[in-house]
């Protein structure tokens, strides 16, 4: 047991109460340590803000969450009335559901800004590669949540979109049929359904969400923030007190940056709070006031918009798509055997490789393609770290055209996400077609384009002008 410090005599009693907690769990120490003596870097812009606001949407979440759930009924014959209750007849019931469900889009458009930001100035780069694994994982939990989550109020978007894509599943083949069946716990969504999805969205899921934020931020504070230079502020510290030279004190620095950036957000959060909440369809789709019914399938089935994207891109894989996908294995296997400077047998690996490759994908049908397109879409990110062979990080350094690339790469995202929640048609598909090759192929073709080009010397400190 370590020894138990003593407060001076005659010291304040919130001094004497807190060595009394110190001595007994690490408060002043967890303080210093992630707040008054995490050194932060001194130039990090409005583009860090999103970390703090997703905490801040996180805790909202969580917060209003726990209130709905008091009168909330997850049953398939009173979910639907008992939102509509807590919407006209629960005092400040209207709010609390619009900010959880406002709150939903609030969450996926911060983190998406979070992970942009997180692109740009490849924060993913060693030694962070495990805060980004940690943010891919959040991620997932959280589109996990959100699709559950939508089910809740029982309304005919709720119902027939998990239909949809529950039916997806089914695609998979061999396990297929049998894992739509164990998600659903039906034949058709049903109050098993719903029963299941509500005990996700309320506890499993959050529960690993809330985990994995924590082991985000530690694994942040152990290596430290990166900032829009890509400098490491650890390389250079003072020699005395041993203090990165650009790292300011996160408390009080950084609290009163970020309380800047939580004021700006909440002013517009407030404003489509009370002018908007349902963003003309896009928060929470009309068709979702009208209670489910199985038996009318609304006209036009789409998901929410943070899932347009990932949507399209399934939509995308028709069969002449699979022909296409198909073409490009073949032509990588040739060139890598070709130009690859590849020994024998490793020649005839890659030839084998891309036979069963294509054989599997002629095998099974486009439907199933596209689910593995649509998964491996959010998954193709984890391994952005090693993708990357940029020798810097930021896109500040990297050549001038990579910041063209980069946003194709947004105007591309954007327009996969718009596609999505459009009716499918030719020229639509077409576009998705050609959106999806890209997305991929800006992944895939990094550990090639990211070396190539003029890169700027980056300096030696972070450059930083007081203002
Ligand atoms: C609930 C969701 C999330 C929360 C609460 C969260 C929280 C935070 C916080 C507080 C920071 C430090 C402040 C900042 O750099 O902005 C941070 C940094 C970071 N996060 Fe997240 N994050 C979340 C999701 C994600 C996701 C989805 C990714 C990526 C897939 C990600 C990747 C990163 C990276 C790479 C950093 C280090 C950035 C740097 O030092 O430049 N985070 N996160």
């Amino acid at each position: 047991m370590a020894e138990f410090k003593q407060a001076p005599a005659g010291a304040p009693m919130a001094q004497q109460l807190m060595t009394w907690v110190d001595n007994r769990f690490p408060a002043t120490k967890l303080y210093t340590e992630h707040l008054s003596e995490y050194y932060a870097p001194k130039a990090q812009n409005f583009w860090y803000f999103f970390g703090s606001l997703a905490l801040l949407v996180l805790v909202m979440q969580i917060i209003t969450g726990i209130f709905l759930v008091m009168h909330y009924k997850p049953d398939a014959a009173l979910a639907f009335a008992s939102v509509e209750y807590i919407m006209r007849d629960v005092p400040w019931g209207w709010l609390i559901r619009y900010m959880h469900s406002t709150g939903a889009s609030a969450f996926f458009i911060v983190v998406y800004l979070h992970m942009w930001r997180g692109m740009i100035y490849g924060s993913y780069q060693k030694p962070r590669e495990l805060i980004w694994i940690f943010g891919c994982a959040i991620f997932l939990c959280l589109m996990a949540e959100a699709f559950m989550g939508y089910l809740l109020p029982w309304g005919q978007m709720s119902y027939w979109g998990a239909q949809v894509i529950i039916n997806l599943f089914a695609a998979i083949p061999f396990i297929g049929e049998d894992l739509s069946l164990l998600i659903r716990g039906d034949y058709v969504v049903g109050d098993a359904t719903l029963n299941r999805f509500f005990s996700f969205h309320v506890i499993a899921v959050p529960l690993v969400l809330l985990g994995l934020v924590v082991a985000h931020i530690i694994a942040l504070h152990e290596v430290g923030s990166n900032n829009p230079d890509g400098v490491e502020i650890k390389a250079k510290k003072d020699p005395k007190t041993g203090i990165p030279l650009d790292g300011i004190p996160f408390h009080p620095y950084y609290t009163i940056h970020d309380l800047i950036g939580i004021s700006v957000f909440l002013l517009i959060f407030s404003a489509i709070i009370f002018f908007a909440p349902e963003m003309g369809g896009y928060f929470l789709e009309y068709n979702n006031f009208i209670p489910a019914d199985p038996l009318q399938t609304p006209a036009h089935i789409a998901p929410v918009w943070y899932f347009t994207p990932y949507y399209s891109m399934l939509r995308a894989v028709t069969d002449p798509m699979v022909n296409v996908f198909a073409a490009v294995v073949a032509l990588a296997a040739v060139l890598a055997v070709l130009k690859g400077g590849l020994a024998g047998k490793w020649k005839v690996a890659v030839l084998v490789g891309a036979v069963a490759v294509i054989a599997a994908l002629k095998l099974f049908d486009a439907k199933f393609w596209g689910v593995v397109v649509m998964g491996v879409a959010v998954m193709v990110l984890i391994p952005l770290p090693w993708l990357d062979r940029s020798p810097v990080k930021s896109i500040r350094y990297r050549p001038s055209w990579n910041k063209i690339l980069y946003g194709i790469f947004v105007v591309n995202f954007f327009v996969l996400g718009y596609l999505g929640m459009k009716p499918p048609s030719a020229v639509g598909t077409l576009i998705s077609q050609v959106g999806t090759m890209f997305y991929f192929g800006f992944f895939l073709l990094m550990p090639w384009w990211s070396r190539i080009g003029e890169f700027k010397a980056v300096p030696d400190r972070v450059t930083f002008k007081p203002h």
